[in-house]
């Protein structure tokens, strides 16, 4: 799964950037003032409590948001300002695997992670049956789950549904790939499965990848830079060993809050 170009982007940008963002739903501020960035193959983890704009981040990502101020680059372009067919483009560079899963109900796993590889054909791309049903086999071997591929959503777990949505979405042979929330209501065990997929996918074939979570276990596992929210200002951007010696008191609840549940 190597792509075509791993040089560093033309103008030297990182491959995500947000620059300066802010945005409000209904004149309340959600993001205020968010600045990151995410280099080509890096990993970064989006911390924060609930409703505090971690998947809009996500969303502006994508393009589905566009900022009130600010810039937010990808692969060398700022989304923002892209009408759709060149955000289509985008989209096909970077996906995002949703919180939900958001899998086809109607279709079986193969036939789910399929699904854009019979797009790219429509799209001209030429690909044989026999090529297809060869990739969604890889693909399932790839997260394990090679033994799932006739059977319908309805009957997998959450967990397993996360795994086969990480599937789907690698078909397109993506640079990047966004997670909101990989691990939240799945079991320990499954966590850690996933944890570990997201960590392979990285390093085997160099994808940039953010995650979006409050699983602290996993950020540590997962995160080379982190960005922590509070209040809708970036409290915290840098590497995650740094993170513990942050004196922000939402940050110090987090991670203590954390160990407690450790303990549990
Ligand atoms: N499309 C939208 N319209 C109005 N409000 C929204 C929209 N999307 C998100 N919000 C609000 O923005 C805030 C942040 O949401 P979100 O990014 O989903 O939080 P989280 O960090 O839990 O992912 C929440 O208050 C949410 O209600
Ligand atoms: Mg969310």
């Amino acid at each position: 799964m190597t792509h075509p170009d791993h040089q560093p982007d033309e103008d030297g940008r990182p491959y995500i950037q947000f620059v300066h963002v802010f945005k409000s739903f209904d004149d309340q501020p959600v993001l205020i003032d968010v600045s990151f960035e995410v280099r080509r193959g890096e990993m970064l983890v989006v911390l924060g409590k609930s409703g505090v704009g971690k998947s809009v981040t996500l969303k502006h990502i994508m393009g589905f948001l566009r900022p009130d101020a600010g810039e937010v680059w990808v692969a060398g372009r700022e989304v923002s300002r892209l009408g759709e067919a060149e955000l289509l483009e985008v989209r096909r560079r970077v996906t995002m695997v949703f919180q939900s899963g958001a899998l086809f109900d109607s279709l079986t796993v193969g036939e789910n992670v399929a699904y854009p590889l019979r797009e790219r054909a429509e799209h001209g791309q030429n690909l044989t049956e026999e090529q297809i049903q060869a990739r969604v086999d890889e693909l399932l071997a790839l997260v394990e789950l090679e033994s799932l591929r006739d059977l319908m959503p309805s009957d997998l777990s959450t967990g397993m549904k996360r795994a086969v949505a990480i599937a789907r979405a690698l078909a397109g042979e993506p640079e990047a790939i966004l997670y909101d929330e990989p691990t939240t209501m799945v079991d320990p065990l499954m966590a850690a499965t996933i944890g570990d997929l997201i960590l392979k996918l990285k390093r085997r074939s160099g994808l940039t990848s953010v995650v979006v979570t409050h699983d602290m276990k996993l950020a540590r596992k997962l995160a080379d830079r982190v960005v922590f929210l509070v209040e809708g200002r970036v409290a915290f951007f840098g590497p995650i060993a740094e993170l513990d010696s942050v004196p922000e008191p939402t940050i110090r609840e987090f991670i203590e809050l954390d160990e407690v549940s450790f303990r549990r």
